[in-house]
């Protein structure tokens, strides 16, 4: 079943709507419509093709305002935040499915004065339904006359100009200006990404052992670049990143209770004998090594057509923590592309019991393609899995400070990447070498235009804009959230696609490093019955800074200017650095190991 029912209309229901909510007069109560969000013009790279076939319908969510504004971000703190001080100090003390639904329900007004309005407006009420907890409308198979109508809006199929993928979007819509504190966004609407047609990146299998093969583009939205062989690199076999993030020695406890998942979208598939024979070559104690495969909002899966980007997540992955279960979630994009695949995918996670306490997506966009409520309502989906325990990790994406920056109005501005500018999630940057690592020149980082810096990087970030003094005013936002967070090596790494071995490169497999590092730091906890690490970002830059090892050289070049450069302290190359020091703190499992929360 796709949505439970219905929490707080339970509630609703049982109490006289007199008492909760001034008496509704919906005529009154909605007002003339005003724009909700629009773009002007077209958003770059997309294209009209015009309206879509007739009798297309779409699935559209309405994201309704939480009854208790800060509730979500303060408790998160509260349970994320390892020196919070007491008595709020909730370290570890992650919620159940019904404390959160509870904790971000909306207002019964809200959800009574959106209810009427749509039923107003000709939606069967039987093709609403809810999250629990009421936060997320769905609505089903709505037609795109009826969408149109709904909100003003004028949804038409988009092509991209590059890429040729397609989706349907309507560059502006509205709602009635009564709605407008109570519905946070409405999509899909404005978001222009999407991925590329499937075709285009499953794996050309040409190349030859340890050869790369060929440079794919690695703009928004694109997984794994694979380099020209020009690239002078070092291979990254599993045996030298378990050596150097000192986890080889670690024999995971805890594998009935802890899980890895991979988030994988739009027909991107790991195959189970490409995963065998690489772990033959790599890990010959996982030879037997498999995982699951969910499948997400009706998404495929054919492991005869594995996919360079699955087969790395969860290959790297893999090669960490192994022998800990792995979950491949496939996430499709519904009937003609019209789905949003974060919504589909974040809305299915959260409604799991029991997931994976780690997560890893190494799949981005530009954070300007998504208005500005749009990113806010899914960074607090992310949000939402931080409050049950979850450990998100995003790859900040392969273009240093971005690319194509030449904005429609002539201007140059950085173009940091989303969802790894959201706050709630971990942002994971790449590097190369060792002995030092220094910042791979693909790192994607940089500052949000949309989400301003957490607390959690105060202390952190003011020393690098000390160091970089006026350079690039103007083209980044120094009031905004920094990424990336950390980072971890991400040039050479081997993989096999298609029975045949290939050399990748990407921060996209430096976040599935990360990803085992923190699951095998979760089955320690787990194992000594300790709460697991949850959102990590306050524990990063607090007790566990002092164990990261600082990648103070590298830049991550972009946008026609050499990018930004790693300093002593956190940067937007590296963040605050690599795993280096984290893990052999375990060293003897005490409860006293290094750099743990305590
Ligand atoms: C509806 O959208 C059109 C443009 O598509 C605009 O001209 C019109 O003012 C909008 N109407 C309302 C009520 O917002
Ligand atoms: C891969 O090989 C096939 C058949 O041998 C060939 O048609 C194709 O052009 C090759 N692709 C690349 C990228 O070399
Ligand atoms: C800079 O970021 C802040 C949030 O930190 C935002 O309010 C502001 O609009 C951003 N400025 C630009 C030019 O995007």
């Amino acid at each position: 079943m796709r949505y439970h029912c219905i929490h707080v209309l339970c509630v609703l229901t049982a109490v006289p709507l007199g008492n909760i909510a001034k008496p509704l007069s919906p005529l009154a109560g909605w007002g003339p419509m005003h724009i909700k969000h629009s773009w002007s013009p077209v958003p770059d790279d997309w294209v009209s093709l015009g309206h879509p076939p007739p009798g297309t319908t779409i699935d559209l969510y309405i994201a309704l305002k939480s009854h208790r504004e800060n509730a979500l971000r303060d408790t998160l703190y509260q349970v994320s935040e390892p020196s919070h001080p007491r008595p709020r100090r909730r370290y570890g003390a992650h919620l159940t499915n019904e404390q959160l639904a509870e904790l971000i329900a909306p207002h019964p007004e809200t959800l009574e004065l959106v209810n009427s309005w749509l039923v107003h407006q000709g939606i069967p009420s039987s093709s609403i339904s809810m999250t629990h907890g009421g936060d997320t409308l769905t609505l089903k198979d709505v037609s795109i006359i009826q969408a149109n109508a709904l909100l003003n809006a004028s949804y038409q199929l988009y092509r991209h100009v590059e890429h040729g993928g397609t989706i349907i979007r309507t560059v502006g819509y509205a709602l009635p200006v009564g709605l407008h504190k109570h519905v946070v966004t409405v999509a899909p609407t404005t978001t222009f990404f999407s991925l590329p047609p499937p075709t285009q990146w499953h794996a050309s299998l040409n190349g030859s052992d340890g050869e790369a093969v060929e440079m794919v583009r690695a703009a928004s939205g694109e997984p794994a670049t694979q380099l020209s062989n020009r690239a002078k690199v070092s291979s990254l076999e599993p045996s030298f990143l378990r050596w150097l993030y000192g986890t080889a020695t670690y024999k995971p406890a805890a594998i009935d209770r802890n899980f890895l998942g991979i988030a994988g979208f739009l027909n991107d598939y790991p195959s189970p004998t490409d995963l065998k024979a690489f772990m033959r070559k790599y890990r010959s104690d996982g030879k037997k090594a498999t995982f699951t495969v969910m499948r997400v909002n009706n998404g495929g899966y054919d492991p005869k057509r594995p996919a360079i980007e699955a087969n790395l997540d969860l290959q790297y992955a893999m090669a960490m923590a192994y022998p800990t279960p792995h979950i491949f979630y496939s996430t499709g994009q519904g009937r003609s592309n019209t789905d949003d695949w974060f919504i589909s995918f974040l809305g299915y996670f959260l409604r799991q019991q029991n997931g994976p306490k780690t997560i890893s997506t190494s799949y981005c966009v530009n954070e300007k393609s998504s208005s500005l409520e749009y990113s806010i309502y899914v960074c607090d989906l992310f949000g939402k899995l931080g409050l049950l325990g979850v450990s998100v990790l995003y790859a900040t994406c392969d273009d240093g400070v971005g690319k194509d920056c030449t904005l429609s109005d002539g201007t140059v501005r950085f173009k940091p990447k989303f969802p790894a500018t959201c706050p709630y999630v971990t942002a994971v940057g790449g590097t190369t070498d060792f002995d030092p690592e220094v910042g791979a020149v693909i790192s994607g980082g940089g500052f949000s235009d949309y989400f301003k810096i957490p607390d959690y990087q105060r202390q952190a970030v003011p020393g690098f804009f000390q160091i970089l003094g006026n350079k690039y005013n103007g083209l980044y936002n120094a009031t905004g959230r920094g990424i990336p967070d950390i980072s971890a090596q991400a040039m050479g790494f081997n993989i096999f696609v298609g029975g045949k071995k290939q050399m990748v490169h990407g921060t996209s497999g430096s976040a599935p490093v990360v990803a085992g590092i923190i699951a095998l730091i979760n089955d320690h906890l787990i194992s000594n019955n300790r709460p697991v690490l949850g959102f990590l970002n306050p524990w990063l830059y607090g007790s566990a800074a002092r164990s990261l090892f600082d990648v103070t050289s590298g830049t991550n070049p972009g946008c026609n200017t050499d990018g930004f450069s790693a300093v002593p302290g956190w940067d937007p190359v590296t963040g605050l650095g690599t795993l280096v020091g984290v893990f052999p703190g375990l060293s003897g499992l005490g409860s006293s190991s290094r750099g743990l929360p305590p």
